[in-house]
């Protein structure tokens, strides 16, 4: 019996992928490059084996499965995936599908696409989300491609992905690099996410002083409310883990340098490149960067002393409730910025991405999923948020209730010099955003008068220069 898929690349997501597809009763045909992990995979696969086909070539991984034959590569971005397509291309014959499920950068599966033209094969470039657990028992599945080969891989990719209330969380999104954008943007909120969290945990440990556990805590409560959600949800787990080495809390054990590998600042740059202003995410970017570079932090706080701790405020109740506000401020913000990129990437590339669909299959599976995307759903379907996400009558109502928190919380944590730097992009985005005369006028006065470069005027139509002609 031949298989209906294959899969090829058997790291932690791929392995977790075949197994998920293997139980939802679809037989898989897997490939790794070492064969000895191929052969240690079907070992382990206890009864799901009876659905696994291992094979220890790609001839034999092609003649497993039935044609046309889909394939989902599950191997590192970059260099990998082209290696596998030219391999693939020589296995396959017309009508089969390759589906890169990696993080690729969309131009790259832009140019994939291009490449692939003519040759018979198809091809998808995905996003899949939600680690290795989404990977198991279902993910966030975003599908680029034409919507002809979506309809032919549409059954096994629902039935893998996650559900939100019985939804499945896979969509087509569009042509071409549709999919992997969208994840690439799923991932630059991702960052930004994280990054207003830790800054949160930074004034409670900091600030207020607080331990760990304690911590965990009140992110453990507000998980029970509006900031409802899997990033949440585990930061309170982290919280309260101890080391079992030391017994110590294992945040406290870990170092202060965090890593990435690229989608967050590829966000940034495609934000940049469209136009679109995604400070809290160009924020996040920046402070993993800084966070890697320990020694030179641990210079500078030998030269300009170390910040005195616990000294936040006394009203604790009060600051926990506005921190509360605040992270939901700021990821209000966020958000608003990351469906902008998306909308405007849209249009420049004629994806017309569903934006209240990918809301929607981010509700459940993916690292971002939370309530909060469900109301963000809501908001693009009842059509206020053409422009943005900050104009939809139910954000207006909630930035309004929220944004005094916000303020409150940056202006405090900015006198005790605690770094805030997502927090405090997401406010004065906020407060550019809602100022209908900002300062502007002075910088194209300024580009006038160095650079005769004209500037328009509040009361007259075309192009006009100051009185300082031949002052420069
Ligand atoms: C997901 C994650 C996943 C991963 C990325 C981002 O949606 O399941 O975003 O794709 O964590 O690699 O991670 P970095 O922090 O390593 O850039």
């Amino acid at each position: 019996q031949k298989a209906d898929i294959g899969l090829i690349g058997l790291g932690v997501m791929g392995s977790n992928l075949a197994l998920n597809i293997a139980e939802k009763g679809h037989r898989v045909a897997v490939f790794n490059r070492t064969t000895a992990r191929t052969t240690a995979f079907a070992q382990s696969a206890g009864a799901l084996a009876e659905r696994i086909v291992a094979c220890d070539t790609i001839e034999a991984l092609a003649a497993a499965i039935r044609p046309p034959r889909p394939i989902i590569l599950m191997v590192q971005a970059g260099k990998a995936v082209d290696e596998q397509i030219t391999l693939l291309r020589g296995v396959l014959s017309a009508n089969d599908i390759i589906i890169d499920a990696g993080n690729a950068n969309f131009r790259d599966t832009v140019r994939r696409f291009s490449e692939l033209r003519g040759s018979g094969l198809t091809f998808i470039g995905m996003g899949v989300s939600g680690g290795e657990e989404g990977a198991r028992h279902g993910p966030s599945i975003m599908v680029g491609g034409t919507e002809d080969s979506w309809r032919r891989v549409e059954p096994v990719l629902t039935a893998i992905s996650a559900k939100y209330e019985g939804e499945p969380c896979a969509a087509w999104l569009g042509n071409g690099g549709a999919g992997h954008f969208v994840k690439t943007i799923h991932n630059g909120i991702e960052y930004a996410d994280m990054q207003m969290i830790a800054e949160i945990y930074g004034i409670l440990r900091d600030g207020l002083g607080m331990p760990p556990k304690e911590i965990g805590g009140v992110f453990g409560e507000w998980n029970r409310s509006r900031l409802n959600s899997y990033l949440i949800e585990i930061t309170a787990t982290v919280l309260a883990a101890d080391d079992a080495a030391t017994g110590k809390p294992i945040v406290d054990m870990i170092l202060d340098r965090a890593g990435q590998k690229g989608t967050g600042k590829w966000s940034v740059i495609e934000a940049q490149t469209l136009g679109i202003p995604a400070t809290a995410i160009e924020a996040a970017v920046a402070a993993r960067v800084l966070s890697s570079m320990k020694a030179e932090r641990e210079a500078a706080e030998a030269a300009y002393g170390k910040l005195s701790a616990g000294s936040f405020g006394r009203d604790k109740a009060a600051i926990l409730a506005d921190l509360e506000l605040a992270l939901f401020a700021g990821k209000v913000a966020a958000y608003a910025q990351g469906f902008a990129v998306m909308d405007a990437a849209s249009k420049e590339f004629g994806w017309g991405l569903p934006l209240p669909t990918i809301a929607k299959i981010w509700r459940a599976g993916c690292i971002i999923r939370s309530q909060f995307l469900g109301t963000i759903a809501e908001a693009f379907e009842a059509g206020g948020a053409t422009r943005n996400l900050l104009m939809a009558p139910a954000f207006i109502a909630m930035m309004k209730e929220a944004h005094p928190s916000l303020r409150r919380m940056v202006a405090r944590a900015s006198e005790e010099g605690l770094p805030v730097p997502a927090l405090s992009s997401a406010l004065a985005y906020f407060d550019s955003y809602r100022q209908a005369r900002g300062t502007s006028n002075l910088i194209q006065a300024q580009r006038d008068f160095f650079g005769a470069h004209g500037f328009e005027r509040i009361d007259a139509e075309g192009a006009h220069h100051g009185p300082w002609a031949g002052e420069a």
